[in-house]
């Protein structure tokens, strides 16, 4: 069945109040809502109310607290449809269902993890706890009362504030809460169980005083003490920067170890993956901790982008997905380095978003078509949107995208709003007709734009020819030109800034560049001599971008752009080539070898003094294998590119054998441990010399003495890496390995780590080593981050185990696929998202790719979220 935007009309009948009464049970939980409707004005009189449902049997119905006729209503699995409703009085309807948490084993909905009873409900899980218009665009103050077995359940928690509770009858308790600001079901939660809580309290820019909760499993109260951190900034900041103050008396977090996805923005009642609240020294990583204040925040900055304005249908997910992760990455931008966050960003776009965009399930940021909504939390939806909104940042400058964001705020309180409604709260502040900036929400694929230069010393000025093409994607053939913003520096060849005086045949103004054109020349005035150019810096716009600028040029700007993002842009354009053609010499038995410049270039970085260490860190770590993948495009050899890949690492680790022993011996970190910023950029550069150092060295010592010293999970994990991955088969791995999984055997995260660098080890082997470690009492085929760890990092992580070239790597996914499928579509359809670069592996790949996925698409039982992929994947 497929969904589409245009066939969008709003319900036929309002809903005014939601009483839902939960009789906790671990396998017959019973459910009573009592809704009150009315007929909307002008609608049909004579139409039904159809209520979604998703595997239930209705086991009770009231119509104003009188039992209904069978003959007024059918009821199926998916819906209840009741007939002959007043024409326009309200009306109360209770319905009875009778669910079993315990044996929900696709996490959607009300489930249970190790003991505890939790929901979630976006996008339609609400439905598979009762008969409900289960969409976004109906909104309702919420009353809940939750009875349940009081030994068992000494938490009982939902959305808004506490009413309530007390001993209810034998063995019993009850919990009363009520959320007065209206919502959709998606936003609905609870959560009940025996937890421990971290509790804190933060005090609003009107100075109400809020309570904050962290429930965790008993015993790991400690390791939540940087997420409540994290929660406290996250709540000034939002105050501070976009003048949002929290709305009720209480926000609660819950860590739960069963979680389809990250994290989840319920009403004052966030519901996280356990993975990303829980940390300690000993058992997180600098990227966990980083993580961590990154969910944190982006599922409270929700509260207002997602919550109290939210989304009118599933196509507007990136109304609030695209722009929350634009609020957390600000946000971790100004509790860190604005750079070197920025380029970890635009790494993870470029490794992620661009394949999608390029790949057969290429989708616009805002769809208009889906069959399975679950499929469409994508990098796409998520990160471009969150480009899309920088962008309009970036066109409107500060002050008018702040005066934007307060009129979106005002007007849209309340509402379940549209991507057009958002757009054009910006349009009215600034004047700017964003029409064709627009186009960035409806057209799928990655824009190319080619520049070439033109200096013309007797006339002062240089020109700059710029084109865009935007590439076909599965169901857009033919595309328009789009409004990319591009921001430009120049630069002399001593490195000093040029400013033009003026620029002619493009907008240009705060350094930034309109091209609108399919083709267009912009001439820049008053350039004294031949200028450098730093086009698209802090990746203004999320393009590819083909510029031919010779090594001296990029080492020029690689060295002196002020935007230190663009400095790492050009370390990255010098390494380019080199990869690419080690990829091809590798290939077909060349040798291999670094260009001179590249090599200069980097190690001068590394060893500058002025730069932070976490921004030489990111300079150190090369375009990874996958990323040569995508820019070589086509007929990939992933032996071949790693194997090139490799070389280059070790060339530079030869020649720069003595900058990174000094590094190795100057960027410790001493004292206690801190997880903070600065700390973190020198444990990040200390471990990239360590990496160097064991290709220069060849011997595993050096990590070995780093596993045995480390006092952190960072370096640890580091350590462990390198001997795993550099040197597999030496008795010093097998004993880390082992020393590791002895260490920490029961803490289940740390477990995860385990099995993901055993699962990315290159090489024909890792396939056997992954089946080994899935016989490993520790790994659980139910739980997403077991399965994520071991399953999901082997084949999105692992391209030469993975893609090994007899297509064994292909078949196990499809037997793993089909398998998880049964219990978890959601899971089974994220991790064979994997397979969408097929199309571009060497033909012999590519054909053993193709009859995996066909051998899923031919299986008799799948899910809508699997078939949904594979058949996108096979024919885009
Ligand atoms: N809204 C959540 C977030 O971005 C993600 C929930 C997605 N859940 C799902 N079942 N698709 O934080
Ligand atoms: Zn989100």
């Amino acid at each position: 069945q497929v969904i589409n935007l245009a066939d969008y009309r709003p319900t036929d009948f309002v809903l005014e109040r939601v009483d839902l009464t939960f009789e906790l049970d671990p396998t017959a939980t019973k459910v009573d809502a009592r809704l009150i409707f009315h007929r909307r004005k002008g609608a049909d009189p004579k139409a039904p109310l159809v209520l979604d449902g998703d595997e239930l049997a209705l086991s009770g119905l009231l119509f104003d607290q009188t039992e209904m006729k069978a003959s007024q209503y059918t009821a199926t699995p998916d819906s209840l449809t009741i007939r002959n409703l007043p024409k326009s009085k309200p009306f109360e309807l209770t319905i009875t269902t009778i669910i079993n948490p315990e044996a929900n084993t696709k996490l959607m909905g009300l489930y249970r993890t190790n003991g505890v009873y939790c929901t979630q409900c976006e996008a339609e899980g609400f439905r598979r706890i009762t008969y409900f218009p289960d969409r976004p665009d109906v909104l309702a103050p919420y009353t809940i009362t939750i009875i349940g077995d009081k030994a068992a359940n000494p938490v009982m928690l939902s959305n808004g504030n506490f009413l309530g509770g007390a001993g209810y009858d034998e063995g019993r308790a009850f919990a009363a809460w009520f959320d007065p600001h209206p919502k959709p079901s998606y936003l609905f939660a609870l959560v009940a169980g025996d937890l421990g809580v971290v509790e804190d309290t933060f005090v609003t820019m009107s100075e109400r005083e809020v309570t904050l909760k962290i429930y965790v499993e008993h015993g790991k109260e400690a390791r939540a003490a940087y997420a409540m951190d994290a929660l406290k900034r996250s709540m000034k900041w939002d105050e501070e920067r976009f003048g949002r103050e929290y709305d009720l008396d209480i926000f609660m977090i819950v860590a739960v170890s069963d979680f389809n996805m990250g994290a989840m923005e319920n009403k004052g009642l966030n519901v996280f993956n356990d993975k990303y609240v829980l940390a300690d020294p000993e058992t997180a990583t600098d990227q966990d901790y980083a993580n961590i204040e990154a969910i944190i925040a982006h599922e409270y900055f929700h509260n207002w982008t997602g919550n109290r304005i939210t989304c009118r249908d599933w196509f507007q997910l990136c109304l609030k997905e695209g722009l929350t992760v634009y609020r957390d990455h600000e946000f971790s931008a100004d509790m860190r380095s604005r750079p070197v966050k920025r380029i970890a960003e635009v790494r993870h776009l470029k490794s992620e978003q661009f394949p999608e965009d390029g790949g057969p399930l290429a989708h616009p940021v805002r769809p208009t078509t889906y069959r399975e909504i679950n499929n469409f939390y994508t990098t796409t939806v998520y990160e471009k949107g969150s480009e899309v909104t920088r962008m309009i940042a970036t066109l409107l400058g500060k002050d008018l995208f702040k005066k934007g964001m307060d009129l979106y705020f005002d007007r849209h309180d309340g509402q379940a709003v549209t991507i057009e409604d958002f757009v054009k709260s910006f349009e009215d502040v600034s004047g700017r007709d964003l029409t064709q900036f627009s186009l960035w929400y409806h057209q799928a694929g990655t824009p190319l734009v080619t520049a070439a230069g033109a200096y013309d010393a007797a006339a002062k000025s240089f020109t700059l020819a710029l084109e865009q093409m935007v590439p076909a994607t599965p169901g857009q053939t033919d595309k328009k030109p789009m409004h990319i913003p591009l921001s430009i520096a120049l630069f002399a060849e001593d490195g000093t800034p040029l400013e033009p005086s003026s620029v002619d045949g493009a907008e240009y103004g705060d350094n930034v560049l309109h091209l609108t054109e399919r083709s267009q020349k912009a001439t820049f005035k008053g350039i004294g001599s031949r200028p450098i150019v730093s086009i698209n810096r802090s990746f203004s716009a999320p393009i590819n971008l083909h510029f031919d600028q010779s090594p001296a040029d990029l080492a020029l700007l690689a060295r002196h752009e002020t935007d230190h993002f663009a400095r790492w842009q050009a370390l990255t354009d010098l390494a380019l080539p080199t990869l690419l053609a080690a990829a091809r010499d590798a290939r077909d038995g060349k040798p291999v070898v670094a260009s001179k410049d590249f090599v200069e270039a980097l190690l001068a970085a590394a060893a500058d003094e002025t730069l932070e260490p976490a921004f030489r860190a990111q300079a150190l770590a090369l375009p990874s294998e996958s990323d040569i993948a995508r820019e070589l495009g086509g007929n990939n050899d992933p032996d071949a590119i790693h194997a090139g890949r490799s070389a280059v690492l070790q060339q530079v680790a030869d020649a720069g054998k003595s900058v990174f022993a000094s590094l190795y011996d100057s960027m410790t970190t001493p004292g206690d441990f801190s997880p903070d910023a600065r700390s973190a950029g020198r444990r990040a550069l200390r471990n990239s010399a360590l990496t160097y150092l064991s290709y220069a060295e060849n011997v595993p010592d050096r990590a070995k003495a780093a596993f045995d010293a480390a006092n952190n999970m960072t370096d640890l994990m580091q350590a462990l890496t390198i001997l795993a991955h550099r040197f597999p088969d030496s008795s010093e791995a097998a004993a880390a390995l082992s020393t590791f999984h002895d260490r920490f055997a029961g803490n289940a995260l740390v477990i995860d780590k385990w099995f993901s660098v055993q699962a990315t080890i290159p090489g024909t082997k890792a396939l056997e080593r992954v089946l080994k470690l899935m016989d490993n009492p520790q790994f659980k085929r139910s739980n997403p981050n077991r399965v994520r760890a071991l399953v999901g990092t082997f084949a999105f992580g692992n391209p030469t185990g993975f893609g090994r070239a007899d297509g064994e790597g292909y078949r196990f996914l499809a037997r793993e696929i089909l398998d998880i499928d049964t219990r978890n579509p959601q899971l089974a359809a994220r991790i064979l998202t994997s397979m969408r670069s097929w199309r571009s592996l060497e033909p012999a790949r590519a054909e053993h790719a193709r009859k995996a996925l066909t051998a899923i698409a031919k299986a008799p039982a799948l899910s809508t979220d699997v078939r949904d992929i594979v058949e996108r994947t096979l024919k885009g």
